[in-house]
């Protein structure tokens, strides 16, 4: 029987027949050009998810009122006809391999900020002051102009306009987004709707706008063309949607032309129930799409931490809902649908939902690309990995991300790779970055590379460390050094004697105690999880750090969770702080000016990474080799320096 039955399914959305039951989750992606155009580097990226075997790409936040519904600085627009030949060409790429094209069209509402409206004051539902302000950690709290009737039957129109130009594009149909806080969702939330025309108060009311959207573009191109609708299945805010009125919005929607429905959340002030970080479970938005699933007869779909074919399997098998919506998963393997389907999911690159990748460039304003795959985003660049015309023998030093990562590469150039590791194991500090609460992931991603360091042919050497000798005698061409960070261990205070190393905690060489008094020199991300650690066994934490914010270089919804954990938990954390002493029970500092003591029962050092094998690299250079210097080894950083930076290096070699 072939794997995955149900996944690999078809399923029909209004008048046609998708290929399978995956979809690609919309995504913004900072790819567009910086006025809106379709750039050569999108068609790309799309193109490989296509190839990837997903029956439909929906490019995520398309705008139809540009620029005063842009959410980010740099996004798709379909507002006017000059843009229909973008979305053709893409169409033409992404059917070329069986899949459809879907773009959700957008308007951000009082969801974004003139920052990133070119200056042009964003329109709201209402001029209140909502609780969305908080919604997105990266918007700025500024002025909104309340709309008229004019203008909602205005961007109504803007939204048939953008639905003609897709199908003229030869989409196969658009999604509309009303979820997410932003404008249709700002008319169907009581908690950001306080109109008191007939597109505010009652519930009849709030849909109206997005009922009129859906049946104008249903009348304007006609029954063929697929409408889909990102709704909310949840609000998180008080006085937002019931669960009962969410199910009503997708009655109305099927009503109105809906051919299916993608079930996420709207209202929010906690992001992390739209982005999920790796302490969510996989498919904890999966009950609020049942509950849809119940109340229409059309297609609906579950999104959120969906990462397993196994898992998405059992979803469509047991009916809980028709097909799946994959964001990451996507990004980080575009090949998820193909090695499933061919008995490989084992081969799935995983995706650790870090977003230091995918979110964190995009608010940033940079093109999205992924902490464990490094030609996302750089496809049109990269492309598909052309054979080397020189093959070299390589020997890549050390066994962690960056060397993994960049033997996998050199050895899928064609180059003959030999990886040294010195200890007996793969994965360098994935090893401990694997161990704090939530991070298991990690040791997923380890296994994925260790996994592909076999397909590739790459001869790896465990228990061999590297040095002068061994590196003569397997007399490589080129070398690339990935040999990593280790911990800086040395401050200019008295008393280090009495700490202990966090790595060492981690990993288990010192025990963790219990309702014990802890300090931690250093609140960086290492001494943050070594916290969280420490918490899981009630001891009590201090934390003290020089910076004027503990967790620096965590990417923001992370930082989010963590501080909520630090506050729900009770973590003395300390900032702006000198530490002036260390003595067996307890570390003084100095904070503005005043000297502090914090008692203590154990004494963690975390100050910092250095990098490893500085003194080896130097010999190999005088010894006349060609040697490129990858990852921590270069500067400590994270995963995704690390992966990009060996990528470049195995690639370039
Ligand atoms: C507790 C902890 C949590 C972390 N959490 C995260 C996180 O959540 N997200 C994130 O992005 N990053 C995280 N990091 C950082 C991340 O793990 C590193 O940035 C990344 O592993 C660096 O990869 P690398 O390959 O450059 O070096 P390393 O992972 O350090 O690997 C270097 C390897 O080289 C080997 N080696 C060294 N010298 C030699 C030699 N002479 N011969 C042979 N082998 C040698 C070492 O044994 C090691 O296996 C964390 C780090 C720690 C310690
Ligand atoms: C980089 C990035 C951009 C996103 N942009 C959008 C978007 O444009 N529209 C949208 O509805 N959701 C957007 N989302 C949310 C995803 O569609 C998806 O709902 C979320 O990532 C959870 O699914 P996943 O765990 O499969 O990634 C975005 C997510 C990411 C990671
Ligand atoms: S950057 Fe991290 S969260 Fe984003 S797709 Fe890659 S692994 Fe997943």
């Amino acid at each position: 029987m072939k794997p995955y039955p149900n996944l690999f399914s078809e399923v029909r959305f209004g008048k046609r027949m998708l290929k399978n039951r995956i979809v690609l989750s919309p995504m913004g992606e900072t790819m567009a050009d910086p006025d809106g155009t379709m750039s050569e580097q999108a068609i790309a990226y799309y193109t490989e998810i296509a190839k990837g075997g997903c029956s439909v790409i929906s490019p995520g936040v398309v705008c139809v009122d540009y620029p005063v519904g842009k959410p980010e600085k740099v996004i798709f627009r379909v507002d006017e006809v000059k843009y229909i030949k973008d979305f053709n060409r893409l169409a033409e790429s992404v059917h070329r391999y069986g899949a459809m094209l879907i773009p959700q069209i957008h308007h951000a509402g009082g969801q974004t900020d003139i920052t990133i409206t070119d200056g042009h004051i964003p329109l709201c539902v209402s001029d209140m002051d909502v609780e969305h302000a908080l919604l997105q950690p990266h918007r700025q709290v500024g002025p909104q102009k309340e709309m008229t009737t004019e203008d909602i039957t205005l961007i109504i129109q803007k939204f048939i306009q953008a639905a003609v130009n897709c199908q003229k594009a030869k989409c196969d149909g658009v999604s509309i987004h009303a979820a997410h806080g932003y404008l249709i969702n700002q008319f169907l939330s009581p908690s950001l709707n306080a109109r008191t025309d007939e597109y505010g108060g009652s519930f009849d009311n709030r849909a109206r706008f997005g009922v009129q959207i859906i049946e104008g573009i249903r009348k304007a191109c006609g029954p063929k063309f697929i409408i889909g609708a990102r709704i909310p299945g949840k609000e998180w805010v008080s006085n937002g949607l019931t669960d009962a009125e969410c199910c009503e919005i997708a009655r109305r929607f099927e009503a109105a032309g809906c051919d299916y429905l993608d079930i996420s959340i709207g209202a929010t002030n906690v992001f992390t129930t739209i982005l999920e970080t790796e302490r969510y479970e996989q498919g904890n938005r999966v009950p609020f799409a049942e509950n849809i699933k119940k109340a229409v007869s059309i297609p609906v779909g579950a999104v959120g931490a969906l990462r397993d074919p196994w898992y998405c399997e059992k979803l469509i098998e047991e009916g809980r809902v028709d097909f799946v919506s994959l964001g990451r998963a996507l990004i980080c393997d575009p090949n998820w649908p193909k090695k499933a389907a061919s008995g490989k999911a084992d081969e799935i690159r995983p995706c650790i939902s870090c977003f230091d990748g995918c979110t964190n460039r995009l608010f940033d304003g940079c093109a999205i690309s992924c902490a464990l795959n490094p030609v996302v985003g750089r496809e049109s660049d990269i492309g598909r990995l052309q054979k080397t015309d020189s093959p070299k023998k390589v020997t890549v030093i050390g066994g962690g991300p960056g060397g993994m990562q960049a033997a996998i590469v050199a050895a899928r150039i064609g180059h003959r790779v030999t990886l040294l590791e010195k200890t007996d194991k793969l994965g360098g500090q994935l090893n401990l970055a694997c161990i704090p609460p939530h991070k298991e992931k990690i040791g997923a991603a380890r296994d994925w590379f260790a996994g592909e360091l076999v397909r590739q042919g790459v001869e790896v050497i465990l228990d061999c460390e590297a040095n002068l000798k061994t590196i003569k005698s397997l007399n490589p061409d080129a070398i690339i050094a990935a040999t990593g960070a280790k911990p800086v261990d040395k401050i200019p205070v008295q008393g280090l004697e009495n700490t202990v190393q966090a790595w060492d905690v981690i990993n288990g060489d010192v025990a963790i105690p219990e309702k014990a008094q802890v300090t931690i020199i250093g609140g960086g991300i290492v001494g943050c999880e070594t916290a969280q650690m420490l918490l899981e066994k009630e001891n009590n934490v201090t934390i003290l750090e020089m910076l004027p914010n503990i967790a620096n270089g965590l990417e923001i919804l992370h930082t989010i969770d963590l501080l909520t954990e630090f506050a729900n938990k009770h973590v003395n954390v300390q900032t702006g702080v000198k530490v002036i002493g260390i003595s067996k029970d307890s570390v003084s500092y100095e904070k503005d000016g005043k000297e502090e003591n914090s008692k203590a029962d154990m004494i963690i050092l975390s100050v910092g990474q250095k990098p490893e094998g500085v003194e080896l690299i130097k010999e190999l250079k005088e010894a006349g080799y060609h040697v490129v210097i990858a990852g921590d080894a270069k500067n400590p950083a994270k995963i995704i320096d690390a992966t990009r930076d060996g990528f470049f290096a195995g690639l370039d070699i």
